[in-house]
């Protein structure tokens, strides 16, 4: 039926290459491409056998010229782009030349200013409109289903959605005693920087990690939660009308805080370049050299993730709460395709968003974020597809 070039051969490429494996009827052939060729290739040797046809590709995604390059060639029918968020404009713009269908799951950020906002690729509108494509933006776990969430419970729940709670929970572990479960770079940019909810029409700024409660999770128990800027704040404001109050919450480990409070302090998560030896070189990007790859944490990592939103607001004139979450158990996703639950959860919503498009379910001319496109298919879908969802009617709330 279809055919996918995946851009990206890190943790959530490998798990939407092999997820894309498991529906052939769709994904009748896909493409590996990124910038080191040999893990491209790995995955592949990996993968080959099943009745989905693999090619692989070495390809530098800063340079839109090389990617429609390989369009071109290898004629996809979407470009699933889950490289780096750096990546997204060149690719969208290689998409607009050769008329082809995009999906990535993190907003573009630009490499020397670590502030992700929807701004720029939502500039791409009008233009994906008038070329008659489809860009899905943000179809991981959050952002993505999250945002499939918030679209599920208006639909089916609620006349207005007045508040919204997404919580992030990893419990996890892997035994060191500091690593980050994806991108070590995206991850620290994203938790170092302040903190963001939105209230009543504006965001209000919080210090970093300022604000803390705790929560107890369905099927992990208690924990520390932290209040973090997401990007799907952003959307959601937009596309969730009438909603007053939404805030992101994620939790993390007393070992993980004390250790990234001290590389802060020595300076190591400056994305400032500095002189080292006759060369320059960037603190953040040597750290995550000397981290532990988030790929080869699968096989060490223990325990479940949750991830859910938290409704309250009207129904038919009464006050209603909801809590809509999905329970993953990192083990689980090992033996299913070889990672952890981090990529596990952005890899499936990712195969399932592109799987929707090349089916013609989720697929209008323009730039779109997940919630404005009809939830239900999508939540069909993440029960099939390895990521099923519980709901709560009279859920405790976060104070
Ligand atoms: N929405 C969500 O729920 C969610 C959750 C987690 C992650 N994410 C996003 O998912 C994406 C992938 O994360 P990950 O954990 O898989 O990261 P990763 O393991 O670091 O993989 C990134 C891949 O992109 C490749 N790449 C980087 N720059 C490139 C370039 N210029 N051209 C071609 N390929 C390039 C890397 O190549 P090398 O191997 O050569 O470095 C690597 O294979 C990120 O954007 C992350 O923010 C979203």
């Amino acid at each position: 039926m279809g055919r996918a070039l995946i851009i990206g051969a890190g943790g959530v490429a490998s798990v939407v290459a092999h997820k894309c494996c498991q529906h052939p009827e769709v994904f009748e052939e896909i493409m590996i491409a990124s910038r080191t060729l040999s893990k491209c290739e790995a995955l592949k040797n990996k993968l080959d056998g099943g009745k989905t046809k693999i090619q692989v590709a070495q390809v530098d995604a800063d340079n839109s010229g090389e990617v429609i390059a390989l369009i071109n060639k290898f004629k996809p029918d979407i470009v699933i782009n889950v490289a780096l968020p750096y990546q997204d404009l060149p690719i969208m713009d290689a998409c607009l030349a050769t008329k082809t269908h995009y999906l990535d799951t993190a907003n573009y950020e630009p490499k020397d200013n670590p502030k992700f906002e929807y701004k720029w690729q939502w500039a791409y509108k009008d233009k994906f409109k008038e070329a008659g494509i489809c860009a899905i933006l943000g179809c991981g776990f959050d952002p993505g289903v999250t945002g499939v969430f918030s679209a599920y419970a208006q639909k089916h729940y609620f006349d207005e959605i007045h508040t919204i709670d997404i919580l992030d929970a990893n419990a996890g572990d892997h035994g060191y005693p500091f690593a980050t479960n994806f991108n070590p770079e995206i991850n620290i940019r994203e938790v170092t920087a302040k903190g963001r909810y939105y209230e009543n029409g504006k965001f209000v700024e919080t210090e970093p990690l300022e604000i803390k409660r705790e929560y107890d999770f369905p099927q992990i128990g208690k924990k520390n939660i932290y209040l973090l800027y997401h990007e799907e704040l952003e959307s959601l404001a937009v596309n969730i009308k009438g909603v007053k109050r939404i805030r992101f919450w994620m939790t993390f480990s007393d070992s993980y805080l004390t250790h990234l409070r001290v590389l802060q302090n020595v300076g190591m998560t400056s994305i400032e370049p500095i002189e080292f030896e006759g060369k320059k070189i960037v603190p953040l990007q040597f750290l995550k050299a000397v981290l532990p790859d988030p790929a080869t944490l699968g096989p060490r990592t223990k325990g479940k993730t949750n991830i859910g939103c938290i409704f309250t607001g009207i129904k038919d004139g009464k006050e209603r709460k909801y809590y809509v979450y999905n329970v993953c158990d990192h083990q689980e996703c090992y033996r299913e395709v070889g990672s952890q639950a981090i990529s596990y959860t952005t890899g499936v919503p990712a195969m399932i968003g592109a799987k929707l498009l090349i089916q013609g379910i989720w697929k209008k001319p323009g730039v779109y974020n997940v919630e404005e496109f009809d939830p239900d298919p999508f939540m069909d879908e993440l029960n099939k597809c390895g990521l099923p969802w519980h709901e709560e009617f009279n859920p405790v709330l976060v104070d």
